[in-house]
């Protein structure tokens, strides 16, 4: 097992667990955040330079050096920095011409803010299932539902967004294959992987456009902000005109399109800059934490791990357990009770969009997969700061429930065959 090395608690909490907030002074053991931000401490002298040259505003040096150097990591050629992945997606949407009238493929298990934006251009989103060993959406059913469509002669969808969950890449040549042959554009929410790498290359290559997010919960953060890159030098600037309020070359204000407030702060960008100094360390944190959680977990009946697929290399933003109630007698949401009563925050995989009340009437394609994951599925605490002893206190409390069901069953299998 690697060795995580100990590291100071941040107290900041992020805006994972704030509806905890009444428990952040527990009189009990301090409370273990999922994913709370991790300052490296460079980030304040970041943020003083852009005070030195007076940069407190959407726009500034900073911003420009952070889509420099995430475009570079990226390996994407142009960027622009928003106000958040949402936002990066909302404007990618926008700048596909996606309107009223289309669809969108989206994956089921995700998060609202890579779908939502489909609904603001008034178009219909349909969801697809996701394959076992990624996680991710599942190419074959994608182009079993493209297949029957254009045999069918239907309105085929107008994108494809591919989500890159909790740290892992999607099958993107594959996707890309898929949507080649129809003439379909993909975007990639890589919102949870910056820094994941498939087939050697870095999260998104390859799609038209690709989304990422700087939340207080992602592996780096700006404490709200986000990306969207491309390419296609036109398709950036097209974004970045829109995310300033379309505002038309003119010394006074000219509109000739509607736009949006969507740009990311220069503060925002400076603690990205510190922030991105570290992301490789990061990953190798994230990375070891889900070593030391399977590690000590190993051969719990009923408690399995997110696979890595095999084409890739998963950042592991959120180490993440599948729990069978058959075989260890115990469930997700048990287990997230018992952890919830150390003061240890944990969350459910997400809940897929074809289950939200918001989407009930949208289609999907299978959906039983991810229906799975987020009734098995459990993101345990997997914040880069944990020490050892904060991991330990994760594992013993499963450890010990897990202890407990299996005495239950010893003692019932022997009064068994007392009777
Ligand atoms: C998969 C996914 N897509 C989109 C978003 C939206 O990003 P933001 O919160 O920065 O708007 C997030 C996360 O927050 C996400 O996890």
């Amino acid at each position: 097992m690697e060795e995580i090395t100990s590291r100071r608690q941040p107290v900041a909490a992020g805006n994972e667990g704030m509806e905890n907030a009444g428990r952040y002074d527990s009189p009990r053991q301090k409370r273990i955040f999922l994913s709370p931000p991790h300052m490296c401490g460079d980030e304040l002298s970041m943020v003083k330079k852009a005070f030195n040259g007076n940069y407190i505003a959407p726009l500034g040096p900073q911003v420009d050096r952070f889509e420099k150097k995430i475009a570079e990591k990226a390996g994407i050629s142009y960027a622009t920095a928003l106000a958040s992945g949402t936002a990066a997606m909302h404007l990618a949407m926008r700048v596909l011409g996606i309107e009223r009238g289309d669809e969108v493929f989206c994956q089921s298990l995700t998060f609202i803010g890579g779908v939502s934006p489909v609904l603001y251009q008034g178009a219909v989103p349909v969801f697809i299932d996701s394959e076992k060993s990624s996680w991710n959406m599942d190419p074959d059913l994608l182009a079993e539902e493209l297949h029957t469509r254009a045999r069918a002669g239907k309105k085929m969808p107008a994108a494809v967004i591919s989500t890159d969950i909790y740290g892992q890449c999607a099958d993107m040549d594959r996707i890309l294959d898929i949507c080649g042959n129809y003439g379909i554009p993909v975007v990639s929410d890589s919102a949870e992987a910056l820094g994941a790498t498939y087939k050697g290359r870095p999260a998104g290559a390859g799609a038209k456009a690709v989304v990422f997010s700087f939340n207080g919960n992602k592996i780096i953060t700006t404490s709200g902000g986000g990306m969207l890159l491309s390419d296609d030098e036109r398709f950036v600037q097209a974004a970045r005109f829109l995310s300033q309020q379309a505002r038309d070359p003119a010394p006074h204000y000219e509109h000739s399109a509607i736009g949006y407030n969507y740009r990311m702060s220069n503060i925002a960008a400076a603690i990205g800059l510190g922030q991105l100094k570290v992301l490789d360390d990061r990953i190798l944190q994230k990375r070891r934490i889900f070593n030391y959680y399977s590690g000590a977990l190993k051969g719990l009946a009923g408690v399995e791990f997110m696979p890595e697929a095999p084409y890739g290399h998963s950042t592991r933003w959120l180490t993440v357990v599948l729990i069978t109630p058959g075989e260890s007698g115990l469930d997700r949401e048990t287990v997230r009770k018992a952890l919830e009563a150390e003061n240890i925050e944990s969350r459910p995989v997400w809940k897929p969009m074809h289950l939200q009340p918001a989407f009930k009437e949208c289609r999907v394609c299978g959906g039983g997969v991810c229906e799975d994951f987020f009734q098995r599925g459990l993101c345990l605490p997997s914040g880069t700061a944990m020490t050892d002893a904060d991991l330990d206190r994760v594992v013993s409390v499963i450890r010990k429930m897990s202890a407990a069901k299996a005495e239950k069953r010893r003692l019932k299998a022997g009064g068994a065959i007392c009777h």
